[in-house]
């Protein structure tokens, strides 16, 4: 396994679950990242969905003790290079492309390609990855889907998002070639509009509490 895989393997494993935010207010940034990292959830996905998420992702690498700040949603390189720039130690696609492997293959900050069907994850074990974001999970097929690729496709570890919450969260968890789970439910709309920080702890506190 190469060191780059290493270093996201050990991000991933921090948590059994990586929040993934769509950051529209940047003041909401810091008080966010500090509150999902009060309830154990370090590793945070930021996604390049808006136009504050690369100046959130600055702002929680720089502010928010024990954060570990990635980025979401990466299409290209030019994104590849500039949430880099803004002090990611993760990047997270929903697909994989030539141009985002290269990229990837020219940065020290590892890449958490996207791949939904046996062809895709084969392709990119070619390239020499190990570990993928599994999406969209739930629509793709869900936990049932990614067990049956779990024999055929062994010694890929797989980080499935997309239309997961608490409650089937373990289904995904309880397979061997899981990871972690990517979800976006620990971070709801209404709770970050009310600055309800205390809310979201314990969001993830109970997301954290799925470890083990
Ligand atoms: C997304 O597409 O926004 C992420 O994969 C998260 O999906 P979710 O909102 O279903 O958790």
């Amino acid at each position: 396994m190469s060191k780059k895989t290493d270093t996201l393997l050990s991000v991933l494993k921090l948590q059994p679950v990586v929040p993934v935010l769509i950051i529209e207010d940047v003041a909401t940034a810091v008080p966010l990242a500090r509150a999902l990292v009060a309830g154990g959830l370090k590793a945070i996905e930021i996604t390049l969905r808006t136009t504050a998420a690369l100046e959130a992702i600055r702002a929680v690498a720089n502010e928010v003790e024990g954060a570990v700040a990635g980025a979401g949603t990466i299409l290209n390189a030019a994104q590849y290079q500039a949430a880099v720039e803004a002090g990611s130690q993760f990047i997270v696609s929903p697909g994989t492309t030539q141009e985002l492997i290269d990229a990837a293959n020219d940065s020290d900050i590892p890449l958490l390609p996207g791949a939904a069907t046996a062809s895709e994850v084969m392709g990119l074990r070619e390239e020499g990855y190990d570990v993928m974001k599994f999406f969209p999970a739930e629509q793709a097929g869900g936990a049932a889907y990614l067990k049956s690729l779990s024999s055929p496709l062994a010694g890929t570890l797989f980080c499935p998002t997309g239309g997961i919450s608490l409650s089937n969260a373990r289904d995904y968890l309880s397979l061997p070639n899981v990871v972690c789970v990517g979800g976006s439910w620990v971070a709801p709309k209404d709770l970050v509009a009310k600055g309800d920080w205390a809310g979201i702890t314990k969001l993830a506190a109970e997301a954290f509490a799925l470890k083990g």
